[in-house]
């Protein structure tokens, strides 16, 4: 059973960041799931490191599209995109020493990682891009 499931209120109104936040949310679902099967440390392994790349390379799209369009904001949500990065490579670094498992509330704590920052910060995003014509 996925742990985050898309919905409406997670909506930015700007379908490129939607997109790319999908494919977030299926790749802590597929951590999830690969957990709840008791996938051998590698495979859990590999999963959080294509979370982690695909943050990488999502938070730098967004980055992309505040500085094209002079976000008012952008410093503070870019300080925001780091201290997200730093927990989930902590997270990482944790779980491939060994002290750490994927367990529930790793994966709580990694649905709330994703879907606040959605909600708040980048909505917040999504309503100035789409003053400025973006869609
Ligand atoms: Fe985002
Ligand atoms: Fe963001």
């Amino acid at each position: 059973m996925p742990i985050i499931t898309w919905n409406d209120l997670m909506s930015t109104d700007i379908e490129a960041i939607d997109s790319q936040h999908r494919v977030l949310i299926a790749i802590i679902n597929k951590l999830h799931d690969a957990a709840n099967d008791g996938h051998e440390k590698e495979v859990l392994g590999n999963v959080l490191k294509e979370l982690i790349d695909y943050t990488e390379w999502h938070f730098a799209a967004e980055e992309g599209h505040m500085t094209a369009h002079g976000y008012p904001d952008y410093e503070k949500h870019k300080q925001e995109h780091k201290k997200l990065t730093e927990q989930v490579v902590d997270i990482q670094r944790q779980f491939e020493a060994g002290r750490i498992e994927m367990t529930f509330d790793v994966m709580r704590f990694l649905k709330g990682w994703l879907t606040n920052h959605i909600i708040d910060v980048d909505k917040r995003l999504g309503k100035f891009l789409s003053s400025k014509g973006l869609a």
